[in-house]
């Protein structure tokens, strides 16, 4: 194929690429989900089995989105009917990236609700109402925001136009700028509040609890969590990566640029985990108090803490941002298709979109409230997207992604593509045709 650039742009460098990326990876997976699945996961053996995930399955997978996408320049439904094209394959390959749409909407719905609660405690934190909160108080204004439908609906609505409007101003004005802006100051925060957790008492305590790795806690059920997460953690299996790597740059390579994208996410979790748990057990916590970990034990925390009000402010201010560089890249290969297969603006394709997962998301703030009754397989709307999103729509996206690159695609194309050293495109192959597809099906397979 000649060079060729996507009718939505090109990122101006291959760093701007890593930014954006990066950018989506970093998200509430790394600074709320990880933490808490982690202290629910009993922390050292599941940090371990989680970095394996990454390591021999979230990066050769991500590598792959990155070339399908970048190959054929179009959104991934799209990219991967001409890239099966080439091949001399099926074209339904492109049902993949039709299932990673639905899941985008599907992630977009409960995501946008979790985003929502941030935004309040941005709020919170500002005003210092929590400050001096008991656990219990702290609990209690927690679940009083659960049960307020029109708070949480304010606050929803709020981060979905926020997200809307950077989308709609397309890759160049508004991916990318929001790329320029919001990335640097992400780590800028981040590296003040893990300067302030060093000083805190807790600090060697939640170091041994991420890092001392006692193998007898782990389960085929944390296993399955682990994969799922780095799934979630890496936005793959559902087009994100694909998208982005239809902007990306011809010249530069993928295997380092994955690389640096894989760390930079991972750095930010293990940062993330280094920043909660010493402060939670410098308050003498409970690791394992679960999704509330962040919105009810971090505000108690903070609050006793010198100077805690000002980095409690700072700390939600980074998940914010972490949240909605995330959504923007959730809605992006929808929009990109939209605008391609309808030719429609991209201004109409996002609020199209965007209207679309706001209607779903009350859904999921009902699941505290109005729709607390109204389960699926034992789990409310807002934990069965949750659920099936991370443990089975995304692994199974995966799955497909790498049965179809490692065994239909010509290995010519990988290979001109991904433009990677000998060594590294044999790991690369082996772990796309053999690692990555069993690893997945067995952990499926167990846990049904
Ligand atoms: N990776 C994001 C996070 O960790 C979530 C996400 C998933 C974003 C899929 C885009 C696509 O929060
Ligand atoms: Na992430």
């Amino acid at each position: 194929m000649q060079e060729k650039t996507s009718i939505q742009g090109s990122w101006a460098s291959r760093w701007i690429f890593i930014l954006a990326a990066t950018g989506s990876a970093v998200g509430l997976g790394n600074i709320w989900k990880f933490p808490y699945i982690t202290g629910e996961n009993g922390g050292g053996a599941f940090v371990l089995v989680y970095l394996v995930c990454i390591l021999l399955v979230g990066i050769p997978i991500m590598m792959t989105e990155v070339f399908i996408g970048r190959r054929a320049r179009k959104n991934p439904v799209h990219a991967l009917e001409d890239v099966a094209e080439e091949s001399e394959t099926t074209r339904a390959w492109g049902l993949i990236g039709m299932m990673g749409m639905l899941s985008g909407v599907l992630i977009f719905s409960f995501y946008s609700v979790v985003a929502g609660w941030v935004l309040h405690y941005i709020k919170a934190m500002a005003t210092g109402e929590l400050a001096g909160a008991t656990s219990e108080q702290a609990g209690a204004a927690f679940n009083a925001l659960l049960a307020d439908p029109m708070a949480l609906l304010g606050w929803h609505t709020l981060f979905t136009i926020m997200t809307i409007i950077v989308v709609a101003r397309g890759v160049n004005k508004g991916l990318e700028t929001a790329t320029r802006i919001m990335m640097p100051a992400l780590f800028v925060l981040l590296l003040v509040l893990f300067g302030y957790a060093m000083t805190t008492s807790g600090f060697s305590a939640g170091w041994h609890f991420m890092f001392d790795f006692d193998f007898s806690k782990i389960t085929w059920d944390s296993v399955l969590v682990a994969l799922g997460h780095s799934f979630f953690t890496l936005s793959l299996g559902m087009g994100t990566i694909m998208a982005y790597g239809s902007y990306m740059p011809k010249k530069a390579s993928i295997g380092s640029t994955v690389l640096a994208i894989g760390a930079l996410d991972t750095l930010v979790a293990l940062v993330a985990g280094l920043c909660i748990f010493p402060i939670i057990f410098a308050n003498g916590m409970d690791p394992a108090a679960g999704p509330g970990l962040m919105f009810i034990s971090l505000p108690v925390a903070f609050g006793q803490m010198p100077g805690g009000q000002f980095f409690g402010f700072l700390f939600f201010v980074l998940v914010g941002v972490a949240a909605w560089t995330s959504a923007i890249s959730l809605m992006e290969p929808t929009v990109a298709y939209l605008v391609e297969r309808f030719k429609m603006g991209r201004w109409k394709a996002s609020i199209l979109l965007g209207s679309a997962v706001w209607a779903l998301g009350i859904a999921c703030l009902g699941s505290f409230s109005f729709m607390s009754d109204v389960t699926m397989f034992g789990k409310t709307t807002f934990d069965f997207l949750d659920y099936i999103t991370a443990n089975i729509m995304m692994p199974l996206g995966g799955i497909l992604t790498a049965i179809f690159a490692g065994w239909f695609v010509k290995s010519k194309y990988a290979k001109e593509e991904l433009s990677i050293s000998d060594a590294f495109y044999s790991f690369w192959r082996f772990a796309i045709r053999f690692i990555a597809p069993i690893a997945i099906a067995i952990v499926f397979y167990l846990n049904l």
